[in-house]
């Protein structure tokens, strides 16, 4: 008999239908995560295939539902590799790159360029040559100095690359300070209030190598609440209402960015998708009515809230040390290296003692990492049940932004990543030995 799942906390931020079997272990797509571990060795990023096509789904229904002219754009810096580029190929969805190596990962599955958007606030000339030779969908602008350099190397090839400009509209989405792009002290993005979004517009537009389709805008990631987007979409309205009787300027498209947020904790509590999409879609169309301006297409461009959820990772427990009175310490064998999101912006996590899933929590531990600094903490303080050396940790909403941002730090090879879905697991990227740690090296 199965333990009853609604008994467990924190049960609710592991990816869906993850439930406990009758040894008592965690399963995750019908696999039990402590064989995984056991299989594939640990650290070991498991990700749901199940988890990641529902949230595309619910993408997609929940604003192409309100806005059908709605284009759902994964923003891969996320994570991405193959088996994921070729899932959201395969789910109907577009791609947001910031590297021509992103586009290449995406590109050796075969995804269709024309849905691809290019972002990034120093895209290199031999990047932009690349994405006009591999007839990427849209170059997202951000800077004089790229929308110069691309039309001429448009031009050489007697070409018209489109684009959307990016512009900073000087709302605060109250998130952390590195991960808020929308406000005026920004690198991203022409600023709209000193008058450079303007200066760029116009001479975006009298440019033959490039075609100027639309707007864009990221105000920052995660973003709690839906106000920063209502107050961005009223800046951007009343900009292209402006710039459509000064210079003729029709807004085909206009994106609104990412920054879709997801349940970290059980603390954690923000609105559902729906009310994102609605706010999102009702402010947009009322101020298009309001300014007499034709619907653009929109994009979306969500990272986090498309893969947080699906990725769990595993940790074998080695050392424990109990400072008495002080702290207790449960060592994994992974950290910073693979998850840098703790030191780097406090980031906080949650977890489960996969092969211990149906015991009470019977004390208070700090999850720390191996990594040879005091800053490698993944938790602190969370309630466990007891835990000794050899057990393995689940710890959910690993998804976004670690293995993109790992590290080699103290010559650590990256972990594994396994796709598993209702049941089979399949192996996605395998572990990096010690000889990948040399191989690039030249004696
Ligand atoms: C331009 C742009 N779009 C989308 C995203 C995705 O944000 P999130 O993963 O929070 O949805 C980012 C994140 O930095 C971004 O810079």
């Amino acid at each position: 008999m199965s333990t009853p799942t609604q008994r467990i906390p924190r049960l609710h931020l592991f990816p869906r239908d993850t439930s406990v079997n009758a040894a008592g272990h965690l399963t995750i797509g019908g696999c039990d995560a402590y064989d995984l571990a056991k299989e594939y060795g640990t650290p070991l990023y498991v990700f749901d295939e199940n988890t990641l096509r529902h949230q595309c789904r619910e993408f997609l229904e929940r604003f192409g539902s309100r806005y059908p002219d709605t284009v759902v754009c994964y923003a891969a810096k996320a994570f991405l590799n193959r088996a994921l580029a070729k899932l959201i190929m395969d789910q109907g969805l577009g791609l947001d790159v910031v590297s021509i190596g992103e586009f290449a990962i995406a590109r050796s599955v075969g995804f269709p360029p024309e849905r691809v958007y290019f972002h990034g606030n120093n895209k290199l000339p031999e990047e932009l040559a690349q994405a006009i030779d591999w007839d990427i969908g849209r170059v997202v602008v951000d800077s004089i100095h790229e929308l110069r350099l691309l039309d001429h190397l448009a031009r050489k090839r007697n070409t018209t690359q489109d684009i959307l400009l990016r512009l900073t509209p000087n709302v605060d989405p109250h998130t952390h300070e590195f991960t808020t792009t929308g406000v005026l002290d920004s690198k991203f993005g022409f600023p709209m209030s000193t008058g450079q979004a303007e200066e760029a517009l116009e001479e975006a537009m009298t440019l033959a190598g490039v075609n100027l389709l639309g707007l864009h805008f990221h105000l920052g990631s995660p973003i709690p609440d839906t106000q920063p987007f209502e107050s961005a979409l009223r800046v951007l309205i009343e900009f292209a209402h402006d710039m459509k009787h000064k210079c003729d300027f029709d807004m085909v498209e206009l994106s609104v960015g990412g920054g879709f947020p997801v349940a970290y904790s059980v603390a954690d509590s923000y609105p559902q998708m729906g009310v994102y999409a609605d706010a999102i879609i009702t402010t947009l169309t009322n101020l298009l009515l309001k300014q007499s301006l034709m619907p653009p297409r929109l994009t979306i461009e969500p990272g986090r809230a498309i893969v947080a959820r699906s990725g769990v990772a595993l940790y074998t427990v080695g050392a424990t040390k109990e400072i008495p009175g002080v702290r207790k310490f449960v060592c994994i064998d992974g950290g910073m290296s693979d998850n840098i999101r703790p030191p780097l912006y406090g980031a906080k996590y949650e977890a489960l003692v996969t092969n211990r899933a149906a015991e009470p929590d019977v004390h208070t531990v700090t999850v720390a990492g191996k990594l040879c600094e005091s800053g490698d903490i993944l938790i602190r303080d969370i309630q466990l049940p007891r835990v000794a050396p050899g057990d393995v940790l689940a710890v959910p909403t690993s998804g976004a932004y670690c293995i993109p941002m790992s590290s080699n730090y103290n010559a650590t090879p990256r972990p594994a990543i396994v796709f598993v879905d209702r049941g089979r697991a399949r192996i996605v990227r395998r572990r990096e030995t010690l000889e990948d740690l040399y191989r690039l090296d030249i004696p």
